[in-house]
């Protein structure tokens, strides 16, 4: 099942992405829609969905059996799993396991994987049940992707994290080349606030500055949320930057401004 395949003859120059789940439909549906189904029909992404119940082999098309040595739930089979992935010709690589133990998915991730291009694509085995057999893990992927600190009773919904936030990365998804960039997380810090018409809402104005028409004051004001944001909700992204002395040395007046002190020789020494 192929949600961008097909498109320039079956032969995509976006970067393709092999899925291997028992919900094909699932996936397959997520992807024709919206921002991933235009990614799809512009040849910038294609998504490649295979079914792991075309690797069993009996006629109630099993995938799991009970665990050895006892426990609730089922765990799926090592077999069908190998069969069905080591059927894909040119399957591209690496090949991920969703899992919640698996390396912490983030903006960090999503870009290194938008990054290798077209041609380099990957893979995601989403896993089920109580668990996948051992053997998959050591032997058939190359590495576990967990898209946070909670169990889903499966890996459709993380696969699907992933491929939204990778393929809005690629150039020619989004419209606007610079909403990528100015996401909250791109540059480590959250996004400020964003208002549209009316300018004014059951008395609540949009912020003056933003109608000015000074662009260079409505710059400084959106970086100055997005710093006090940051420290508000999330002093831990503030505190990587800061370890990475990556805030410009306006960027830390502006938080002592505003009662956040930041440790001295933490900012970058070239202007910001
Ligand atoms: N499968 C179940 N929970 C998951 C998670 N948090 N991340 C990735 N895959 C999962």
């Amino acid at each position: 099942m192929s949600v961008g395949g097909g498109v320039n003859g079956g032969v995509s120059a976006g970067v393709r992405i092999d899925v291997f789940t028992i919900f094909p439909d699932v996936v397959t549906g997520y992807c024709a829609a919206s921002i991933l189904g235009r990614a799809a029909q512009a040849g910038v992404l294609d998504v490649r969905v295979h079914d792991l119940r075309s690797g069993a082999d009996d006629s109630r098309r099993s995938v799991d059996d009970s665990p050895f040595g006892g426990g609730a739930g089922m765990v799926l089979m090592a077999e069908p799993l190998f069969r069905c992935v080591e059927a894909v010709q040119d399957l591209p690589r690496p090949l991920y396991l969703l899992t919640p133990g698996g390396r912490r998915f983030d903006q960090g991730v999503a870009a290194e994987l938008a990054g290798r291009g077209p041609g380099n694509g990957f893979s995601l085995l989403c896993g089920r049940y109580e668990g996948v057999d051992q053997r998959v893990e050591d032997h058939l992927v190359d590495g576990e992707l967990s898209v946070g600190d909670y169990v889903l009773a499966g890996g459709e919904l993380a696969a699907l994290v992933v491929i939204e936030a990778v393929a809005r990365l690629l150039p020619g998804v989004l419209g606007n080349e610079d909403s990528a960039i100015d996401d909250s997380f791109s540059e480590g810090l959250l996004e400020y606030p964003q208002y549209t018409r009316p300018a004014e809402y059951r008395g609540w104005a949009v912020p003056e500055v933003l109608r000015s028409g000074d662009h260079s004051a409505v710059a400084r004001w959106r970086r100055t949320e997005a710093l006090l944001r940051t420290a508000e909700r999330r002093p831990d992204l503030l505190e990587r930057l800061v370890s990475a002395s990556a805030l410009s040395a306006s960027d830390v007046q502006t938080l002592a401004e505003h009662g956040y002190d930041v440790p001295s020789g933490a900012e970058r020494s070239e202007p910001g």
